[in-house]
């Protein structure tokens, strides 16, 4: 018998990429597109979501070609995908009525602004976990039924339908068979109950949004449905496994037990801790979210999301032409020589946790006639590390549960400068797990459980591999020291509204 692979399909901010795993959960071949970024106005973000789908099939195309796997050799598929990212489209014709409006866009700001004039902000977030914030799916939606004329009829009448990235996905590759999101995604809208496990008939009434237009919400792993053969290269292959891109990497640290706390540094950062089975809501702006549904039962999560990490480094390589790739600011930072006097503060679209100044832009302090580009980068960089250090202290104060170690994965884990500064500002040591990409590893291993290519969790445990651990060395004053200047920096960054 032929030997049979899992694919993940991760569809994040900046690329989709397409990656088969085999069963000793190795990963066989990344296959990645870009996806175009459209701005069509300040701290607007828009996505096309017919490009997206073309970069999936795409990338799972080359997957194929590169690895010599065959179609037919795909025991099952999985879906992760960058969060709260929205799109309607035409029940009949498939075409998307707008962009997808991207989870970083602030369009929705005044949308927002006005749920919390209104007083909603203790309900919203018993109920669905969430600050108001346009980050989410809700003011999305009800931006592009404002919007578009003639489509709250529509919506109404039962001819659109609203998905996350996923849920667009899935409706493509079953041919409009399957409707349906997950918890994970689903908790990422700001009109999913949380404790109810569905969606919020007083939040819709509120911003008017018909129950007709939204997916069944289901486990993140199970039967989603099947590809068509004319979108799968000729096979029929069963999707068994979907979740958000965050709740993926937590699934693939395996981070099953409560306490367990993880950070991926991707285009944003997000740190994650799975709280157990009760959800834990924050005092202090921390996100109350979904890590996973499964077997009929949900574990719940902290989440402290951060809005911009790697890219930073990405505009220090094309704003601000410093870097000439990413990975080079890891020799830059070892080459500055200043005493970590300049802060930089990146806050390009708003600041999240736990801040959630939507107004906030960034900013650089400390600067001298002394001050070289290579500070420059470093400061950058230290600046993914602080804001790290924000949201991992309240999430332990919130949680009540110390963490005595940080998982950590994403493209710019891989950058040792970083690890080393982040596990010294934190004093925390840091476990950097050997498969970066344990986004695609999480969504590979859900699917496998859906399918029962995997047995269960042990089954799945016996795959993971660590890979380097950072140890802190800094002295308590001197951390103490810079952390009171990031804090100020952070202080005097939100007074500045121009
Ligand atoms: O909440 C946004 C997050 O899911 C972004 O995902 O995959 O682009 O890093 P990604």
């Amino acid at each position: 018998m032929e030997k049979k692979y899992i694919l993940a399909i991760d569809e994040g901010t900046t690329s989709a990429r397409a990656i088969i795993f085999d069963h000793s959960g190795r990963k066989i071949v990344t296959a990645r597109h870009p996806i175009r970024q459209i701005l069509p106005n300040p701290g607007w973000v828009e996505h096309d979501a017919n490009e997206i789908w073309n970069a999936v099939q795409s990338t799972i195309a080359t997957a194929f070609i590169e690895s010599g796997v065959k179609p037919e050799q795909i025991e099952a598929i999985g879906i992760d995908n960058q969060r709260e990212t929205s799109v309607i489209w035409d029940k009949k014709t498939g075409l998307p009525i707008y962009n997808a409006i991207v989870w970083q866009s602030r369009q929705t700001a005044e949308l927002a602004n006005e749920l919390i004039q209104k007083g909603l902000k203790e309900d919203i977030h018993k109920k669905t976990g969430l600050i108001i914030s346009p980050y989410f799916s809700a003011t999305k939606i009800r931006w592009i039924l404002d919007h578009v004329p003639g489509s709250q009829e529509r919506a109404e009448n039962g001819d659109l339908l609203f998905g996350t990235i996923n849920t667009w996905l899935l409706w493509k590759l079953t041919g409009g068979e399957s409707f349906m999101t997950d918890y994970a995604n689903a908790s990422r809208t700001m009109i999913f109950n949380i404790n109810t496990l569905d969606w919020d008939d007083d939040l819709l009434k509120e911003l008017n949004i018909p129950r007709k237009m939204l997916p069944e919400v289901t486990s993140n792993a199970g039967d989603f449905g099947t590809t068509k053969n004319y979108h799968f290269y000729g096979s029929k292959v069963k999707i068994t496994g979907m979740t958000g891109s965050q709740q993926a990497s937590l699934f693939g640290q395996m981070a099953f037990n409560k306490g367990e706390v993880k950070n991926t540094y991707g285009t944003g950062a997000f740190a994650v801790m799975n709280t157990g089975e009760e959800p834990a809501l924050s005092d202090n702006n921390l996100l109350t979210t979904i890590a996973y549904g499964l077997d009929g039962k949900i574990n719940y999560a902290l989440e402290g999301s951060i809005f911009v990490a790697g890219a930073a480094l990405q505009w220090l390589r094309d704003g601000m032409r410093m870097v000439k790739e990413t990975p080079d600011s890891e020799a830059a930072a070892n080459k500055s020589t200043d005493h970590d006097e300049v802060y930089v503060v990146p806050a390009f679209s708003g600041l999240g946790a736990p801040y959630w100044d939507d107004e906030a832009r960034g900013t650089v302090f400390g600067l001298t006639r002394g001050t070289t580009q290579d500070d420059f980068i470093k400061a950058t960089l230290q600046s993914i590390a602080y804001q790290t250090k924000d949201v991992i202290e309240t999430m332990s104060s919130d949680s009540d549960i110390p963490i005595d170690v940080l998982k950590v994965d994403g493209g710019a884990s891989a950058n040792d400068y970083l690890m080393q500064f982040q596990a010294d500002i934190l004093d925390i040591p840091l476990e950097r797990s050997k498969e970066l990409e344990t986004t695609s590893l999480g969504t590979a291993f859900l699917a496998g459980l859906g399918s029962g290519y995997w047995k269960d969790i042990d089954d799945i445990k016996t795959n993971y591999q660590t890979g380097n651990a950072f140890t802190p060395k800094m002295d308590k004053e001197v951390r103490d020291n810079l952390y009171s200047g990031w804090k100020e920096a952070v202080s005097a960054t939100m007074a500045f509204k121009h």
